[in-house]
């Protein structure tokens, strides 16, 4: 049922990495569709690469005049939908953005990245507007050290908290299993320990950040229920 969002004009800020990660963690004990809308289709790539989980299922022919009938019958189909969409701001973002139970804003940590974010916040916040209703949304860091915390950094915390955006606490650190998951295909869970270090350390920031997402999906399920 919910529908999740992965959404930023810039490219290469981690959308598709985090929205993979998403959907092969949730995989694990769940059916998932993932609506690749990116017309570069780099999650199809992914699931040709190697076996692809059977929780999880592809549609790969969304554009901007069925994107939403698309959302709608995963969405019938399937316990969890994610949608990963192009880092551009189209129409096909706002109405995936309209669909959303969550969306999460993958950002880089610097001020220019930041700005970018910024732009993917008042597109949500006037699709909230125009639909009248709340929707969930959290920003997350990516590709972040996981010893150094950088100055800049920290002044994106602030000002995000201070504009009262939310923030996952979960950043999703540069690691390359996360890139390798893409040149060998399958999950973190399939990756070769020969091939790749630290793999055990990739999962456990994958699973907090699938753990954080679930629990704001709920806390937007409640927020709807007042509302109603
Ligand atoms: N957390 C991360 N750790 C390591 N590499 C990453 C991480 N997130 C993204 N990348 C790499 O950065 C590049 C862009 O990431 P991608 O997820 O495709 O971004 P987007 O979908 O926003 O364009 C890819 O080469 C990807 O492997
Ligand atoms: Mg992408």
């Amino acid at each position: 049922m919910p529908v999740i969002s992965f959404i930023s004009p810039k490219g290469g800020v981690g959308k598709t990495t985090a929205a993979t990660l998403m959907a092969t963690q949730l995989a694990r004990k769940a059916k998932v569709i993932v609506i690749d809308a990116d017309p570069n289709r780099p999650i199809l790539a992914w699931s040709q690469l190697a076996d692809c989980p059977a929780n999880i299922s592809i549609v790969s022919d969304a554009n901007q005049e069925n994107i939403l009938d698309k959302i709608e019958e995963a969405a019938a189909e399937a316990p969890f939908v994610v949608v990963d969409c192009e880092g551009t701001a189209s129409l096909t973002v706002a109405y995936a953005i309209g669909a959303s139970d969550l969306v999460v804003v993958p950002t880089q940590g610097s001020q220019l990245d930041a700005k970018q974010a910024a732009k993917a916040l008042s597109l949500i916040k006037n699709t909230e507007r125009q639909s009248r209703r709340p929707i969930p949304h959290a920003v997350l860091l990516t590709r972040t050290n996981p010893v150094i915390k950088p100055r800049t950094l920290s002044a994106i915390h602030e000002q995000l908290h201070s504009h009262g955006i939310k923030l996952f606490n979960t950043q999703l650190h540069e690691r390359e299993s996360f890139k390798a998951m893409f040149s060998f295909g399958g999950t973190l869970e399939t990756l070769d320990p020969k091939q790749v270090a630290n793999i055990d350390k990739a999962i456990a920031n994958a699973r907090d950040f699938v753990s954080e997402a679930i629990e704001l999906l709920k806390e937007g399920q409640n927020l709807q229920q007042e509302v109603a």
